[in-house]
């Protein structure tokens, strides 16, 4: 389902784009398709949003660009947590939400690839949401947090704090559910030493849903409130 949905993404790529790249197990399937058209003969470029993702897309030998002031990025395609019908998104799981986030947001069409189990009625019911912070003072962002209604967790990796690409740490908040994820999006921005968050609002265009059946494509427009 995975592989249906990362595939797919590639046709709607052409020839001389600059392509954001995501992270994760489902863009990978992207990344590796873009390897066999580059192999092939087409000409893009791709920004990685993560130290993993660059790796990958060097092995594919992917053409990579920094993303600067001059650089329209036409596609950003990405994976994600959950889904919920605005298509808004958790995203994170995979540490890097700040990057991805950027990229999405400097990017004329963003589309999402997903299997079907992350497609969600409400946000933050089946996933933390991710929460980047500076490491300095970030026992007491912990408890800023925690004072806006959600248990943390400072995520580990084999024991040890997991640092982001950026070099800062990450808090996993359990919301339960999100009822209003603008409110939420601007409490957390309010907290000194939040860099940035996975709730990614009004950023996508389509989400490429992988199942058992095939793929369906759900656009921005066309869902239903
Ligand atoms: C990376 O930080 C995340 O936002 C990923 O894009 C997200 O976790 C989806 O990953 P999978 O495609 O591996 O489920």
């Amino acid at each position: 389902m995975k592989r249906s949905a990362g595939e797919k993404a590639v046709e709607w790529i052409e020839d001389g784009m600059i392509i954001g790249l995501g992270t994760g197990s489902t863009v990978k399937y992207t990344i590796e398709k873009l390897g066999e058209l580059v192999k092939n003969g087409l000409h893009i470029k791709g920004i990685p949003s993560s130290q993993q993702t660059k790796k990958l897309a060097q092995q594919h030998n992917i053409p990579l660009i920094d993303l600067t002031a001059e650089i329209d990025i036409d596609i950003t395609i990405d994976g994600a947590d959950e889904v919920d019908s605005n298509l808004y998104l958790i995203k994170g799981g995979g540490g890097a939400l700040l990057r991805e986030k950027i990229i999405a947001y400097h990017s004329k069409k963003v589309i999402i690839v997903v299997d079907e189990s992350k497609i969600v009625k409400a946000l933050g019911i089946g996933f933390p949401l991710p929460v980047e912070i500076t490491r300095f003072g970030w026992h007491a962002t912990k408890k800023a947090l925690e004072q806006i209604g959600c248990t943390t967790e400072l995520r580990t990796i084999m024991d040890e704090k997991y640092l982001t690409d950026n070099a800062n740490y990450l808090l996993d908040c359990d919301f339960d559910r999100i009822e209003d994820p603008e409110a939420l999006d601007i409490a957390l921005h309010a907290i000194p030493g939040v860099v940035e968050h996975g709730l990614f609002i009004n950023l996508v265009d389509e989400v490429i849903v992988g199942s058992r059946q095939g793929t369906i494509t759900l656009e921005r427009e066309t869902v239903p409130a």
